[in-house]
């Protein structure tokens, strides 16, 4: 279905991110994995997934918190492989904290991951997809680029502020064959929560289990943590045709979160 495109995944060695590249490579797509790891340890990962899936595969590796690493990402990709036509917007990091204390320096980051690297990315990004007439811009909000919980003041700035650009890019493009969408999981089977996760456990004698189940209940009705593979394949139906007139859009995927 995705054949002869090109998709970069940020955050992809792990999480959500993985799932969405593995789905997309099953639908055919090469794909730029880009993550933390080494060279060495994502060439790896890269190998792995070309056998797979019988793609083309590479690894670029930058931190986003640096600004000039992600404004160089899409050029390190298209080096490493070729120009995207798919661009995820997935790589994201959590601190929970109230506003009284919260470190300015976890701002700064939350901000730079969650959010300017996308700006950076869709910049460099869509001039490329306006000259091909086809690009796919999926940009991994959350429920929390939706509504709100206590402690999470960088994370929600972000969210709600990526789902905001993406609004005004998919405007931007709407006539030139390319859509700019946001997911916007709930609460998701990945390393993000753990320390959330911890923190519950520990209120029921390090029960991880009761901890999971005490999270759930809050929020999410479908009291399920969400396989990442379920995000992957949304993200693979918003790079279909079928998904051509969806632009602008931020889908919650969250078990009933923002139904309430
Ligand atoms: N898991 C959930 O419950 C959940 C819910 C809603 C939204 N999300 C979002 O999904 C996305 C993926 O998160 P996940 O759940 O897979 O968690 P994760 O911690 O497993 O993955 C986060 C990814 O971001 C990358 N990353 C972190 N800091 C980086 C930096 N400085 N530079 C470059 N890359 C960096 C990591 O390498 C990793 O691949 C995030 O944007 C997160 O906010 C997750």
């Amino acid at each position: 279905m995705l054949e002869n495109e090109t998709a970069l995944v940020t955050g992809s060695t792990q999480g959500i991110g993985l799932a969405i590249a593995r789905s997309l490579a099953q639908a055919g797509a090469h794909i730029v994995l880009h993550g933390m790891e080494s060279q060495e340890e994502g060439d790896a990962i890269a190998a792995g997934m070309a056998t797979a899936y019988g793609v083309r595969a590479a690894y670029v590796c930058a931190n986003l918190t640096h600004a000039e690493q992600a404004e160089g990402l899409v050029a390190a990709a298209t080096g490493a492989l070729a120009a995207p036509s798919i661009l995820v917007n997935n790589a994201g990091i959590q601190h929970t904290c109230g506003i009284d204390s919260f470190p300015a320096e976890r701002w700064d980051a939350i901000l730079a991951v969650n959010l300017t690297a996308a700006f950076y990315t869709m910049k460099s990004v869509v001039p490329g997809m306006r000259t091909r007439g086809w690009g796919r811009i999926v940009n991994i909000a959350s429920v929390h680029g939706l509504v709100a919980s206590v402690n999470k003041g960088a994370y929600l700035a972000a969210k709600h502020g990526l789902v905001g650009l993406s609004k005004g890019v998919a405007l931007e493009t709407a006539t030139q064959g390319i859509t700019v969408n946001c997911i916007c999981p709930g609460w998701t089977d990945t390393a993000i929560i753990q320390p959330q996760i911890d923190l519950r456990a520990a209120q029921f004698g390090g029960d991880r289990n009761a901890g999971i189940r005490d999270l759930l209940s809050e929020k999410q009705p479908n009291q399920t943590l969400l396989p990442p593979e379920r995000i992957g394949e949304v993200a693979v139906f918003l790079c279909s045709n079928s998904a051509a007139g969806i632009t602008g859009v931020a889908l919650p995927v969250d078990g009933g979160w923002t139904a309430q």
